[in-house]
Protein backbone atom coordinates (compact mmCIF):
# COMPACT_ATOMS: atom_id res chain seq x y z
CA UNK A 1 0.00 0.00 0.00
CA UNK A 2 1.22 3.35 -0.81
CA UNK A 3 2.36 5.74 2.00
CA UNK A 4 0.30 8.24 3.36
CA UNK A 5 2.15 11.79 1.94
CA UNK A 6 0.71 15.31 2.25
CA UNK A 7 0.34 16.83 -1.45
CA UNK A 8 -0.96 19.92 -3.06
CA UNK A 9 -4.50 18.43 -3.47
CA UNK A 10 -4.84 18.26 0.55
CA UNK A 11 -4.76 22.35 1.21
CA UNK A 12 -7.71 23.92 2.06
CA UNK A 13 -6.27 27.32 2.24
CA UNK A 14 -7.37 27.38 5.89
CA UNK A 15 -4.05 27.51 8.21
CA UNK A 16 -5.90 25.72 11.22
CA UNK A 17 -7.99 22.87 9.27
CA UNK A 18 -4.65 22.40 6.94
CA UNK A 19 -2.79 22.18 10.25
CA UNK A 20 -5.29 19.15 11.47
CA UNK A 21 -5.49 17.21 8.80
CA UNK A 22 -1.32 17.18 8.32
CA UNK A 23 -2.06 15.71 12.20
CA UNK A 24 -4.48 13.28 10.92
CA UNK A 25 -2.10 12.22 8.42
CA UNK A 26 0.82 12.00 10.91
CA UNK A 27 -1.52 9.61 12.83
CA UNK A 28 -2.71 7.48 10.14
CA UNK A 29 0.82 7.18 9.13
CA UNK A 30 1.57 5.97 12.95
CA UNK A 31 -1.26 3.07 12.84
CA UNK A 32 -0.19 1.80 9.72
CA UNK A 33 3.01 1.48 11.16
CA UNK A 34 2.18 -0.14 14.10
CA UNK A 35 -0.26 -2.29 12.30
CA UNK A 36 2.97 -3.26 9.56
CA UNK A 37 5.23 -4.01 12.38
CA UNK A 38 2.98 -6.63 14.11
CA UNK A 39 2.86 -4.34 16.61
CA UNK A 40 0.12 -5.52 19.59
CA UNK A 41 -3.49 -5.12 19.36
CA UNK A 42 -3.34 -3.17 22.44
CA UNK A 43 -1.28 -0.63 20.43
CA UNK A 44 -3.10 -0.40 17.72
CA UNK A 45 -6.21 0.20 19.75
CA UNK A 46 -4.77 3.14 21.39
CA UNK A 47 -3.50 4.80 18.24
CA UNK A 48 -7.17 3.84 17.12
CA UNK A 49 -8.49 5.60 19.84
CA UNK A 50 -6.64 8.62 19.61
CA UNK A 51 -7.33 8.81 15.62
CA UNK A 52 -11.47 8.68 16.56
CA UNK A 53 -10.75 11.37 19.25
CA UNK A 54 -8.49 13.72 17.19
CA UNK A 55 -11.34 13.43 13.78
CA UNK A 56 -14.21 14.42 16.23
CA UNK A 57 -12.37 17.24 17.05
CA UNK A 58 -11.72 18.07 13.96
CA UNK A 59 -14.76 17.45 12.44
CA UNK A 60 -16.28 19.80 15.24
CA UNK A 61 -13.58 22.35 13.96
CA UNK A 62 -14.94 22.38 10.55
CA UNK A 63 -18.59 22.49 11.28
CA UNK A 64 -18.25 25.38 13.83
CA UNK A 65 -16.47 27.54 11.09
CA UNK A 66 -19.03 26.36 8.62
CA UNK A 67 -21.59 27.23 10.90
CA UNK A 68 -20.06 30.86 11.76
CA UNK A 69 -19.80 32.06 8.23
CA UNK A 70 -23.19 30.98 7.15
CA UNK A 71 -22.02 28.19 4.67
CA UNK A 72 -24.49 26.53 2.09
CA UNK A 73 -23.12 22.76 2.19
CA UNK A 74 -22.99 22.96 6.06
CA UNK A 75 -25.97 20.43 6.17
CA UNK A 76 -24.33 17.83 3.76
CA UNK A 77 -21.03 18.01 5.21
CA UNK A 78 -22.15 17.50 8.81
CA UNK A 79 -24.10 14.67 7.28
CA UNK A 80 -21.26 12.85 5.44
CA UNK A 81 -18.48 13.38 9.03
CA UNK A 82 -21.23 11.53 10.78
CA UNK A 83 -21.19 8.85 8.02
CA UNK A 84 -17.77 8.63 8.26
CA UNK A 85 -17.09 8.77 12.02
CA UNK A 86 -20.29 5.61 12.44
CA UNK A 87 -18.01 3.79 9.34
CA UNK A 88 -14.36 4.48 11.35
CA UNK A 89 -16.51 3.48 14.74
CA UNK A 90 -17.79 0.52 13.00
CA UNK A 91 -14.34 -1.08 11.70
CA UNK A 92 -12.35 0.22 15.03
CA UNK A 93 -14.88 -1.45 17.33
CA UNK A 94 -14.63 -5.11 15.53
CA UNK A 95 -10.34 -4.66 15.57
CA UNK A 96 -11.07 -3.72 19.62
CA UNK A 97 -12.96 -6.88 20.08
CA UNK A 98 -11.14 -9.35 18.62
CA UNK A 99 -12.80 -9.65 15.41
CA UNK A 100 -10.77 -10.64 12.36
CA UNK A 101 -10.73 -7.83 10.79
CA UNK A 102 -8.10 -7.40 7.89
CA UNK A 103 -5.65 -4.80 8.33
CA UNK A 104 -4.59 -3.81 5.09
CA UNK A 105 -8.55 -3.68 4.31
CA UNK A 106 -9.15 -1.36 7.03
CA UNK A 107 -6.01 1.13 5.98
CA UNK A 108 -7.31 0.76 2.35
CA UNK A 109 -10.03 2.17 4.44
CA UNK A 110 -8.45 5.11 6.32
CA UNK A 111 -6.30 6.19 3.45
CA UNK A 112 -9.39 6.49 0.35
CA UNK A 113 -11.18 8.31 3.57
CA UNK A 114 -9.03 10.85 4.10
CA UNK A 115 -8.01 11.23 0.50
CA UNK A 116 -11.31 11.26 -0.48
CA UNK A 117 -13.12 13.74 1.99
CA UNK A 118 -9.78 16.30 2.64
CA UNK A 119 -9.74 16.42 -1.20
CA UNK A 120 -12.98 16.20 -2.37
CA UNK A 121 -16.09 17.83 -0.18
CA UNK A 122 -13.21 20.14 2.29
CA UNK A 123 -12.05 21.64 -0.79
CA UNK A 124 -15.48 23.37 -1.34
CA UNK A 125 -15.13 24.94 2.25
CA UNK A 126 -11.82 26.65 1.55
CA UNK A 127 -12.62 29.37 -0.60
CA UNK A 128 -16.45 30.69 1.22
CA UNK A 129 -14.26 30.46 4.57
CA UNK A 130 -11.43 32.98 2.98
CA UNK A 131 -14.29 35.48 1.54
CA UNK A 132 -15.31 35.43 5.02
CA UNK A 133 -12.24 36.47 5.99
CA UNK A 134 -11.21 33.19 7.70
CA UNK A 135 -7.41 31.57 6.30
FE1 LIG B 1 -11.29 17.86 7.21
FE1 LIG C 1 -14.75 17.65 6.51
Amino acid sequence: MALLTWNHACAVGVKAMDDQHGILLDTLSELRLAMVRGCGREQVSKLLDQLIEFTRMHFWSEEQLMEQTGFPGLAAHRAEHHRLLAQILHSAHRLQHGEAVQMSDFLCFLHGWFIDHVEGLDQQYGPWLNEHGVY
